[in-house]
């Protein structure tokens, strides 16, 4: 493997991400993003836009003083302002580049600039020569190239690499691109530009048809050596060409495209889900390799292949991005393989006769709920919580919340053949009705963990409380099912009590 065949990985997260409404990050957020950034060893990252606020100066400044590794990159726009303010910011970097850029379709000179093409050529090599004396590394940008007449697109890279650009971005500013066409625009930029031997060619997609990641992979074969690209594929309205993607893309399918990139493929899913933390934008579960479902298997069929061998449905491995394994979700699709897979993992070993009455129930319960969850399977093989018996019942609870109220409840339990009432307060509802209980049974009682989720979907959905309880070194889980969460929060609780009632019994009777 040559060096020609290196693809260098740009990533403009914390520029054009950033751009994304709403997801605009601070300095000490947008450190820790560049951090994972090097730990996924990417080999530059743009940092921001200096001259648009104190903060992304502030941010592409503290990046290039403390992130090691990746060159640092700050945008500037082909005016003296910003390339001074870049050049500004990133005077302490080791490893600074300024990536300066402005348009040159007709529609952009036209409609936007309101200028002649020898106006812009002359702003564009102004620029480069001005950010050179900054830093001899510079990226320069003919900004919505994809839609350039491509005899003045010639003309302005050949200008500017002579000024002295090192990195040549070609942006399909708008998404507009497809694929063929986009790769052949590359091809003739090297093939017609005289001097294109003397800079890297770069690719920038935007994804509003869908093709960002094709266009850059068609780019690459072109002849293009920088992909810039972001995580998750956020970015200005449908958003750039997704990082996971391209370097998934090339690694996964090495045999068809040849070329390679230094990215840890490894270190994928952690940037992704900061940034999608951070930014306050999930995922979509079906996104390719970070998404929740990209190596969750659900079907029959496909369960029992991955299972028997990986590759009949799976081409990537899960520990290759940074996952633990393959998820196999157990629903009503799902056969006796995954099942049996799933209880071993759990540490039951069924023999057959025993995995078909399970089966059984579970695909009842499947039935019922989306999805079969592990404290499910343990309980259908009456593992874990125990039995449970009727000593404690919710007879009565009424409960009281809202804003400027104090959460309070009532409740009444039978305890054995007693009648026991009890009122309490608490930060939540919840938690009110959990106090209430705990005064009506007078034990010392702790809630270790609480969990709720919907069981079936719409504003009328089952809520499912699965609650774990301690009384000094007895531990159970109990749970409860009811369209009101607060009802089914006190039946996980009273049914942990007889769990625990039974677990007592049976201490008792083996320490006699
Ligand atoms: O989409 C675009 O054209 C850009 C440039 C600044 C490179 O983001
Ligand atoms: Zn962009």
């Amino acid at each position: 493997m040559t060096d020609a065949n290196r693809v260098f990985i740009f990533d403009t997260t914390l520029r054009d991400a950033e751009q994304t409404p709403g997801a605009s990050l601070n300095v000490a957020e947008k450190l820790e993003v560049a951090q994972q950034l090097a730990r996924l060893k990417v080999d530059i990252i743009e940092a921001g836009f200096p001259v648009s606020s104190n903060e992304d100066f502030e941010a592409v400044r503290r990046i290039g003083q403390e992130i090691e590794g990746p060159v640092i990159c700050g945008l500037a726009r082909a005016v003296a302002k910003d390339i001074d303010r870049a050049g500004e910011a990133l005077k302490d970097a080791p490893n600074p580049r300024i990536h300066t850029f402005v348009g040159t379709s007709e529609i952009h000179l036209k409609g936007q600039m309101r200028k002649g093409q020898e106006e812009v050529l002359k702003m564009a090599v102004a620029a480069v020569e001005q950010a050179k004396s900054y830093c001899d590394d510079v990226e320069f940008s003919p900004m919505d190239a994809a839609r350039t007449e491509p005899g003045y697109l010639f003309e302005v890279i050949e200008a500017t690499i002579a000024a002295g650009a090192t990195t040549i971005n070609i942006p399909d500013t708008v998404g507009y691109a497809v694929p063929e066409e986009f790769g052949t625009l590359i091809e003739q930029i090297i093939a017609k530009v005289p001097n294109s031997d003397q800079a890297i060619i770069s690719v920038h997609c935007h994804d509003d048809l869908g093709m960002a990641v094709i266009n850059t992979l068609a780019a690459i074969k072109g002849g293009a050596r920088q992909a810039e690209c972001t995580i998750n594929g956020l970015g200005e309205r449908a958003g750039n060409a997704s990082l996971e993607e391209i370097v998934m893309a090339l690694k996964t399918r090495q045999d068809h495209f040849g070329y390679t990139t230094d990215v840890v493929s490894q270190e994928i899913i952690s940037p992704s889900r900061l940034v999608s933390r951070l930014m306050g934008i999930a995922v979509q579960p079906n996104k390719a390799i970070v998404g929740a479902n990209a190596f969750a298997h659900s079907s029959g069929i496909h369960q029992d292949g991955v299972i028997k061998q990986r590759n009949t449905f799976e081409i990537m491995e899960p520990k290759d991005v940074g996952l633990d394994d393959t998820e196999i979700v157990l629903t009503a699709r799902s056969g006796r393989a995954a099942l049996r897979h799933r209880l071993q993992a759990l540490g039951h070993e069924l023999e057959q006769e025993e995995l078909n009455r399970v089966y059984e129930i579970f695909v009842e319960l499947a039935d019922k709920k989306k999805e079969v969850f592990d404290e499910d399977l343990i309980e259908i093989v009456g593992g874990d919580p125990g039995e449970s018996t009727d000593h404690y019942e919710l007879q009565y609870l009424h409960s009281v919340s809202g804003t400027g109220t104090v959460p309070s409840a009532t409740v009444r339990l039978r305890i054995g053949d007693q009648t026991v009432q009890q009122a309490a307060w608490g930060d939540g509802p919840v938690d009110a009705a959990y106090a209430a209980i705990g005064l009506a049974c007078g034990t010392d009682i702790q809630v270790d963990n609480y969990a709720i989720r919907a069981i079936t979907s719409g504003s009328q959905a089952l809520g499912e409380v699965t609650v774990h309880l301690s009384r000094a070194e007895e531990k159970v889980r109990g749970r409860g099912v009811s369209t009101d969460v607060i009802e089914a929060s006190a039946k996980a609780y009273v049914d942990a009590l007889n769990r625990l009632v039974v677990k007592s019994v049976k201490e008792e009777h083996q320490t006699v």
